[in-house]
């Protein structure tokens, strides 16, 4: 099989592990798509099912991401990671075991980001995390994160590679599409913060 094609649907694979949606089944017996935001992600997990498991979701889905992309490395080197990094955020965003509703990519991407290009990615985080801390809105800090990665990329990775660059641009695309509810509710006002419970 085509390296390409391999690595992508290996990738996407391992973005199919939702830890937020095992966890909850596990642990409550619940469909976390259910509950709160819908959202099978991280945050999500953390609102409906509290501290605990919402941190071991944030680390699984980090993880998740930092291991696709070093898998994809070891067959094509840092084009393989780039193929890698997009497919596991896919995989986290429409994974085919959970008829295509999964979570909006962040802590994936995290994962991916900080295997591909750390200093970048520590400074985005520590951005998103900043917002995260003033505000608590997890998908502002998200999307402003993500958002930056492209332009903190442009001025950092030297010298230029357009292939990460046209990469970072898809993965905060993607970022952006998967928040457009959470967007909708920052605008009118009515997004919920970190730290609310929902049952
Ligand atoms: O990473 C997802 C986060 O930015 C928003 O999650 O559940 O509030 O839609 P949620």
């Amino acid at each position: 099989m085509n390296n390409i094609l391999k690595i992508a649907i290996i990738a996407y694979l391992i973005g199919n592990f939702s830890s937020a949606y095992i966890l909850g089944k596990l642990c409550r017996k619940k469909d976390i798509r259910n509950y709160g935001s819908g959202n099978a992600g991280a945050t999500n997990a953390l609102r409906v099912f509290g501290l605990k498991i919402g941190i071991i979701a944030f680390i699984f889905d980090i993880l998740k991401g930092f291991v696709a992309v070093k898998v994809g490395k070891s067959i094509m080197g840092f084009d393989g990671g780039l193929v890698a990094g997009l497919f596991v955020v896919i995989g986290h965003n429409w994974p085919i075991f959970l008829k295509f509703k999964g979570g909006k990519g962040i802590a994936s991407s995290l994962g991916v980001m900080l295997c591909l290009n750390p200093p970048i990615t520590i400074i985005c985080m520590i951005i998103g995390f900043s917002i995260i801390a003033k505000t608590r809105y997890v998908s502002l800090g998200s999307i402003v994160a993500t958002g930056l990665v492209p332009i903190v990329g442009l001025i950092m990775k030297k010298p230029f590679d357009l292939k990460f660059f046209l990469f970072t641009i898809v993965l905060a695309f993607m970022a952006i599409l998967r928040h457009r509810s959470n967007i909708k509710r920052l605008l009118a006002g009515e997004e919920s913060k970190l730290g609310e419970r929902v049952d």
